[in-house]
Protein backbone atom coordinates (compact mmCIF):
# COMPACT_ATOMS: atom_id res chain seq x y z
CA UNK A 1 0.00 0.00 0.00
CA UNK A 2 1.28 2.94 -1.44
CA UNK A 3 3.35 5.46 1.79
CA UNK A 4 5.14 8.66 0.91
CA UNK A 5 7.60 7.94 3.97
CA UNK A 6 8.07 4.80 1.44
CA UNK A 7 8.74 6.14 -1.63
CA UNK A 8 10.96 8.75 0.02
CA UNK A 9 13.02 6.16 1.79
CA UNK A 10 13.54 3.73 -1.42
CA UNK A 11 14.27 7.60 -3.66
CA UNK A 12 16.83 8.43 -1.32
CA UNK A 13 18.70 4.80 -1.34
CA UNK A 14 18.56 4.57 -5.01
CA UNK A 15 19.81 8.38 -5.56
CA UNK A 16 23.06 7.67 -3.34
CA UNK A 17 23.65 4.68 -5.57
CA UNK A 18 23.26 6.33 -8.73
CA UNK A 19 24.89 9.09 -7.92
CA UNK A 20 27.84 8.09 -6.49
CA UNK A 21 30.95 10.93 -6.14
CA UNK A 22 29.70 13.01 -8.80
CA UNK A 23 27.63 16.48 -8.46
CA UNK A 24 24.03 17.30 -9.69
CA UNK A 25 22.47 20.52 -11.10
CA UNK A 26 18.38 20.74 -11.16
CA UNK A 27 16.86 23.44 -12.83
CA UNK A 28 13.97 24.89 -10.02
CA UNK A 29 11.23 26.48 -11.66
CA UNK A 30 8.72 27.47 -8.80
CA UNK A 31 7.06 24.63 -9.76
CA UNK A 32 5.82 21.30 -7.82
CA UNK A 33 7.26 18.88 -9.86
CA UNK A 34 11.02 20.38 -9.86
CA UNK A 35 10.84 21.42 -6.15
CA UNK A 36 10.13 17.90 -4.96
CA UNK A 37 12.42 16.34 -7.54
CA UNK A 38 14.89 18.95 -6.14
CA UNK A 39 14.27 18.45 -2.29
CA UNK A 40 14.21 14.72 -3.11
CA UNK A 41 17.75 14.43 -4.77
CA UNK A 42 18.96 17.14 -2.10
CA UNK A 43 17.77 14.78 0.88
CA UNK A 44 20.13 11.39 -0.80
CA UNK A 45 22.98 14.13 -1.68
CA UNK A 46 23.21 16.90 0.39
CA UNK A 47 25.58 19.94 -1.06
CA UNK A 48 26.72 17.67 -3.64
CA UNK A 49 23.79 18.83 -5.65
CA UNK A 50 23.22 22.68 -6.62
CA UNK A 51 19.63 23.84 -8.04
CA UNK A 52 19.49 27.04 -10.58
CA UNK A 53 16.48 29.07 -10.79
CA UNK A 54 16.30 31.28 -13.28
CA UNK A 55 14.04 34.65 -12.78
CA UNK A 56 12.34 35.33 -16.75
CA UNK A 57 10.98 38.28 -15.26
CA UNK A 58 7.66 36.25 -16.13
CA UNK A 59 7.11 35.26 -12.63
CA UNK A 60 4.11 35.98 -10.87
CA UNK A 61 4.05 38.03 -7.73
CA UNK A 62 6.00 36.67 -5.01
CA UNK A 63 7.33 33.75 -6.77
CA UNK A 64 11.04 34.73 -6.60
CA UNK A 65 11.00 35.41 -2.95
CA UNK A 66 8.90 32.01 -2.33
CA UNK A 67 11.88 29.85 -3.51
CA UNK A 68 14.83 32.16 -2.20
CA UNK A 69 13.73 31.91 1.02
CA UNK A 70 10.80 29.44 1.35
CA UNK A 71 11.82 26.88 -0.06
CA UNK A 72 15.69 27.06 0.91
CA UNK A 73 14.58 27.36 4.47
CA UNK A 74 12.49 24.03 4.53
CA UNK A 75 15.27 22.47 2.27
CA UNK A 76 18.10 23.59 2.74
CA UNK A 77 19.33 23.39 -0.67
CA UNK A 78 22.12 25.41 -2.29
CA UNK A 79 20.34 27.89 -4.37
CA UNK A 80 21.96 29.84 -7.51
CA UNK A 81 19.48 32.57 -8.87
CA UNK A 82 19.96 33.67 -12.19
CA UNK A 83 18.77 37.20 -12.82
CA UNK A 84 17.80 37.21 -16.40
CA UNK A 85 14.97 39.88 -16.42
CA UNK A 86 16.83 42.43 -18.60
CA UNK A 87 17.99 39.97 -21.08
CA UNK A 88 14.16 38.20 -21.55
CA UNK A 89 12.76 41.87 -21.89
CA UNK A 90 15.48 42.94 -24.80
CA UNK A 91 14.65 39.75 -26.41
CA UNK A 92 11.01 40.09 -26.20
CA UNK A 93 10.89 43.46 -27.63
CA UNK A 94 8.77 44.15 -30.20
CA UNK A 95 6.99 40.37 -30.47
CA UNK A 96 3.43 40.15 -30.38
CA UNK A 97 3.05 36.30 -32.11
CA UNK A 98 2.86 33.69 -29.14
CA UNK A 99 4.84 31.26 -30.98
CA UNK A 100 7.51 33.23 -31.37
CA UNK A 101 7.34 34.36 -28.06
CA UNK A 102 7.23 30.64 -26.84
CA UNK A 103 10.74 30.48 -28.76
CA UNK A 104 12.35 33.26 -27.57
CA UNK A 105 11.47 32.41 -23.86
CA UNK A 106 12.70 28.47 -24.66
CA UNK A 107 16.07 30.00 -25.87
CA UNK A 108 16.48 32.51 -23.29
CA UNK A 109 15.83 29.93 -20.29
CA UNK A 110 18.54 27.53 -21.82
CA UNK A 111 21.07 30.14 -22.60
CA UNK A 112 20.41 31.61 -19.09
CA UNK A 113 21.07 27.91 -17.42
CA UNK A 114 24.03 27.58 -19.45
CA UNK A 115 25.71 29.98 -18.34
CA UNK A 116 24.87 29.68 -14.86
CA UNK A 117 26.18 25.48 -15.61
CA UNK A 118 29.48 27.05 -16.78
CA UNK A 119 30.71 28.69 -14.02
CA UNK A 120 29.26 25.85 -12.06
CA UNK A 121 31.55 23.50 -13.79
CA UNK A 122 34.50 25.51 -13.40
CA UNK A 123 34.08 24.99 -9.83
CA UNK A 124 33.46 21.59 -10.18
CA UNK A 125 36.33 20.71 -12.44
CA UNK A 126 38.91 22.64 -9.99
CA UNK A 127 37.85 20.66 -6.69
CA UNK A 128 37.99 17.92 -9.12
CA UNK A 129 34.29 16.43 -8.96
CA UNK A 130 32.61 17.11 -12.48
CA UNK A 131 28.90 17.74 -12.91
CA UNK A 132 27.24 14.46 -14.05
CA UNK A 133 24.02 14.53 -12.92
CA UNK A 134 20.49 16.78 -13.95
CA UNK A 135 17.35 16.25 -12.06
CA UNK A 136 14.14 16.64 -13.99
CA UNK A 137 10.67 16.45 -12.56
CA UNK A 138 9.03 14.13 -15.13
CA UNK A 139 6.15 12.41 -13.78
CA UNK A 140 4.40 9.11 -14.99
CA UNK A 141 1.58 11.32 -17.14
CA UNK A 142 4.80 12.89 -18.69
CA UNK A 143 6.33 9.28 -19.74
CA UNK A 144 3.63 7.59 -20.99
CA UNK A 145 2.80 11.11 -23.22
CA UNK A 146 6.08 11.16 -24.79
CA UNK A 147 6.43 7.77 -25.61
CA UNK A 148 8.79 6.53 -22.36
CA UNK A 149 11.94 5.85 -23.45
CA UNK A 150 13.86 5.50 -20.02
CA UNK A 151 16.54 8.27 -19.32
CA UNK A 152 16.14 10.21 -22.41
CA UNK A 153 15.56 14.28 -21.83
CA UNK A 154 12.63 14.09 -24.56
CA UNK A 155 10.28 16.63 -23.28
CA UNK A 156 7.22 17.22 -24.78
CA UNK A 157 7.49 20.07 -26.71
CA UNK A 158 4.98 21.99 -25.05
CA UNK A 159 7.04 21.67 -21.69
CA UNK A 160 9.93 22.46 -23.29
CA UNK A 161 10.47 25.83 -21.43
CA UNK A 162 12.16 25.35 -18.15
CA UNK A 163 12.77 21.87 -20.20
CA UNK A 164 16.38 22.17 -21.13
CA UNK A 165 18.28 21.39 -24.67
CA UNK A 166 18.73 17.55 -25.72
CA UNK A 167 22.14 17.79 -26.09
CA UNK A 168 23.04 17.99 -22.71
CA UNK A 169 25.78 15.92 -21.26
CA UNK A 170 24.11 14.69 -18.25
CA UNK A 171 22.64 11.58 -16.60
CA UNK A 172 18.95 12.20 -15.26
CA UNK A 173 18.22 11.29 -12.45
CA UNK A 174 14.34 11.20 -12.37
CA UNK A 175 12.71 10.27 -9.04
CA UNK A 176 9.16 11.36 -10.03
CA UNK A 177 9.06 8.97 -12.85
CA UNK A 178 6.50 6.45 -11.53
CA UNK A 179 4.34 8.96 -9.51
CA UNK A 180 1.15 11.03 -10.05
CA UNK A 181 0.51 14.38 -9.26
CA UNK A 182 -1.28 13.96 -6.31
CA UNK A 183 1.63 11.75 -5.15
CA UNK A 184 3.99 13.95 -5.61
CA UNK A 185 2.20 16.38 -3.46
CA UNK A 186 2.30 14.19 -0.90
CA UNK A 187 5.59 13.28 -1.08
CA UNK A 188 6.27 17.29 -0.97
CA UNK A 189 4.20 17.40 2.28
CA UNK A 190 5.90 14.77 3.83
CA UNK A 191 9.38 16.46 3.28
CA UNK A 192 8.15 19.91 4.31
CA UNK A 193 8.23 21.80 1.62
CA UNK A 194 5.90 24.82 1.94
CA UNK A 195 2.17 24.55 1.43
CA UNK A 196 2.69 27.63 -1.05
CA UNK A 197 4.64 25.57 -3.50
CA UNK A 198 3.16 22.08 -3.16
CA UNK A 199 -0.32 23.18 -3.51
CA UNK A 200 0.63 25.18 -6.66
CA UNK A 201 -1.85 25.36 -9.64
CA UNK A 202 -0.39 24.86 -12.72
CA UNK A 203 1.60 27.55 -14.21
CA UNK A 204 2.68 27.56 -17.88
CA UNK A 205 7.11 27.68 -18.25
CA UNK A 206 6.86 30.73 -20.48
CA UNK A 207 4.83 32.25 -17.37
CA UNK A 208 3.19 35.83 -17.77
CA UNK A 209 4.84 36.26 -20.86
CA UNK A 210 1.68 34.38 -22.76
CA UNK A 211 -0.77 35.85 -20.91
CA UNK A 212 -0.41 39.23 -22.58
CA UNK A 213 -1.59 39.61 -25.17
CA UNK A 214 0.77 41.76 -27.39
CA UNK A 215 4.13 42.61 -26.48
CA UNK A 216 5.58 41.80 -23.23
CA UNK A 217 6.78 44.88 -21.73
CA UNK A 218 8.12 45.56 -18.07
CA UNK A 219 5.21 48.05 -17.63
CA UNK A 220 3.09 45.32 -19.07
CA UNK A 221 4.14 42.64 -16.73
CA UNK A 222 3.64 44.89 -13.49
CA UNK A 223 0.24 45.13 -14.41
CA UNK A 224 -0.54 41.49 -15.14
CA UNK A 225 1.08 40.45 -11.81
CA UNK A 226 -0.69 43.31 -9.63
CA UNK A 227 -3.66 41.91 -11.16
CA UNK A 228 -3.02 37.95 -10.94
CA UNK A 229 -1.92 38.85 -7.48
CA UNK A 230 -5.67 39.93 -6.60
CA UNK A 231 -7.38 37.06 -8.11
CA UNK A 232 -5.07 34.70 -6.77
CA UNK A 233 -5.69 36.08 -2.82
CA UNK A 234 -9.77 36.72 -3.63
CA UNK A 235 -9.97 32.60 -5.22
CA UNK A 236 -7.99 31.37 -2.14
CA UNK A 237 -9.78 33.40 0.42
CA UNK A 238 -12.92 32.46 -0.87
CA UNK A 239 -11.57 29.02 -0.18
CA UNK A 240 -11.72 27.94 -4.38
CA UNK A 241 -8.61 26.97 -5.00
CA UNK A 242 -9.14 23.04 -4.72
CA UNK A 243 -12.01 23.20 -7.09
CA UNK A 244 -10.19 25.42 -9.50
CA UNK A 245 -7.99 23.17 -11.72
CA UNK A 246 -5.72 26.75 -12.69
CA UNK A 247 -7.47 30.13 -13.71
CA UNK A 248 -5.08 32.04 -16.09
CA UNK A 249 -5.46 36.14 -15.60
CA UNK A 250 -4.83 37.51 -19.05
CA UNK A 251 -4.24 40.94 -20.08
CA UNK A 252 -5.26 42.34 -23.03
CA UNK A 253 -2.72 44.34 -24.01
CA UNK A 254 -3.15 46.05 -27.53
CA UNK A 255 -7.40 46.42 -26.40
CA UNK A 256 -8.52 49.75 -25.32
CA UNK A 257 -12.01 50.25 -24.14
CA UNK A 258 -13.99 53.44 -22.87
CA UNK A 259 -14.89 53.79 -19.02
CA UNK A 260 -15.29 56.33 -15.94
CA UNK A 261 -13.79 56.72 -12.77
CA UNK A 262 -13.78 59.47 -10.36
CA UNK A 263 -14.94 62.14 -12.90
CA UNK A 264 -12.80 60.96 -15.54
CA UNK A 265 -13.13 59.44 -18.75
CA UNK A 266 -10.44 56.53 -19.06
CA UNK A 267 -8.99 54.29 -21.74
CA UNK A 268 -7.82 51.60 -20.30
CA UNK A 269 -7.31 48.15 -21.38
CA UNK A 270 -9.59 44.76 -20.06
CA UNK A 271 -8.30 42.01 -17.92
CA UNK A 272 -9.66 38.47 -18.60
CA UNK A 273 -10.51 35.62 -15.71
CA UNK A 274 -9.98 32.55 -16.87
CA UNK A 275 -11.29 30.00 -14.46
CA UNK A 276 -11.22 26.67 -15.60
CA UNK A 277 -12.21 22.87 -13.94
CA UNK A 278 -10.24 19.86 -15.46
CA UNK A 279 -9.01 16.77 -14.66
CA UNK A 280 -5.36 16.75 -16.89
CA UNK A 281 -5.71 20.31 -18.94
CA UNK A 282 -6.08 17.83 -21.95
CA UNK A 283 -9.98 19.15 -21.91
CA UNK A 284 -11.09 21.52 -19.19
CA UNK A 285 -14.70 23.46 -18.11
CA UNK A 286 -15.00 26.99 -17.12
CA UNK A 287 -15.33 27.06 -13.72
CA UNK A 288 -18.93 28.45 -12.24
CA UNK A 289 -17.39 31.20 -9.95
CA UNK A 290 -19.66 32.82 -7.38
CA UNK A 291 -21.36 35.99 -8.67
CA UNK A 292 -20.05 37.74 -4.88
CA UNK A 293 -16.32 36.49 -5.69
CA UNK A 294 -16.54 37.76 -9.42
CA UNK A 295 -17.49 40.97 -8.01
CA UNK A 296 -14.82 41.38 -5.44
CA UNK A 297 -12.08 40.20 -7.87
CA UNK A 298 -13.44 43.08 -10.41
CA UNK A 299 -13.93 45.21 -8.04
CA UNK A 300 -10.47 45.09 -6.42
CA UNK A 301 -8.60 44.98 -9.63
CA UNK A 302 -10.25 48.23 -11.65
CA UNK A 303 -9.50 50.24 -8.44
CA UNK A 304 -6.33 49.20 -7.27
CA UNK A 305 -4.09 47.89 -10.78
CA UNK A 306 -3.77 51.10 -12.80
CA UNK A 307 -4.76 51.16 -16.56
CA UNK A 308 -7.33 48.37 -16.14
CA UNK A 309 -10.77 49.95 -16.65
CA UNK A 310 -12.32 46.16 -17.63
CA UNK A 311 -12.49 42.97 -15.92
CA UNK A 312 -14.25 40.17 -18.01
CA UNK A 313 -14.78 36.63 -17.71
CA UNK A 314 -14.20 33.81 -20.29
CA UNK A 315 -16.58 31.33 -20.13
CA UNK A 316 -15.29 28.69 -23.11
CA UNK A 317 -14.68 25.27 -22.29
CA UNK A 318 -11.51 23.44 -24.07
CA UNK A 319 -12.13 22.58 -26.79
CA UNK A 320 -12.96 24.84 -28.27
CA UNK A 321 -10.51 27.13 -26.41
CA UNK A 322 -7.52 26.09 -25.04
CA UNK A 323 -6.82 26.91 -21.01
CA UNK A 324 -4.02 29.53 -22.41
CA UNK A 325 -5.16 32.89 -24.47
CA UNK A 326 -1.51 31.75 -26.08
P1 LIG B 1 -3.50 24.84 -22.99
O1 LIG B 1 -3.40 26.32 -23.09
O2 LIG B 1 -2.75 24.14 -24.11
O3 LIG B 1 -2.75 24.43 -21.65
O4 LIG B 1 -4.89 24.35 -22.86
C1 LIG B 1 -2.79 23.15 -21.07
C2 LIG B 1 -1.99 23.17 -19.79
O5 LIG B 1 -0.60 23.34 -20.06
C3 LIG B 1 -0.12 24.53 -19.46
N1 LIG B 1 0.84 25.12 -20.39
C4 LIG B 1 2.16 24.97 -20.31
N2 LIG B 1 2.94 24.39 -19.37
N3 LIG B 1 4.88 25.04 -20.57
C5 LIG B 1 4.29 24.44 -19.50
O6 LIG B 1 5.02 23.93 -18.66
C6 LIG B 1 4.17 25.64 -21.55
O7 LIG B 1 4.73 26.16 -22.50
C7 LIG B 1 2.74 25.61 -21.39
N4 LIG B 1 1.73 26.09 -22.14
C8 LIG B 1 0.57 25.79 -21.50
C9 LIG B 1 -1.33 25.38 -19.21
O8 LIG B 1 -1.12 26.30 -18.14
C10 LIG B 1 -2.37 24.33 -18.88
O9 LIG B 1 -2.22 23.87 -17.55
Amino acid sequence: DWNSGNVIAEQVERIREQVGSGRVISALSGGVDSAVSTALVHKAVGDKLTAIFVDHGLLRKGEREQVENDYVASTGVRLITVDARERFLEALAGVSDPEQKRKIIGREFIRAFEQAERDLMAEAAADGEPIRFLVQGTLYPDVVESGGGAGTANIKSHHNVGGLPEDLQFELIEPLRTLFKDEVRAIGRELGLPEAIVGRQPFPGPGLGIRIVGEVTADRLEILRDADAIARAELTKAGLDAEIWQCPVVLLADVRSVGVQGDGRTYGHPIVLRPVSSEDAMTADWTRLPYDVLSRISNRITNEVRDVNRVVLDVTSKPPGTIEWE
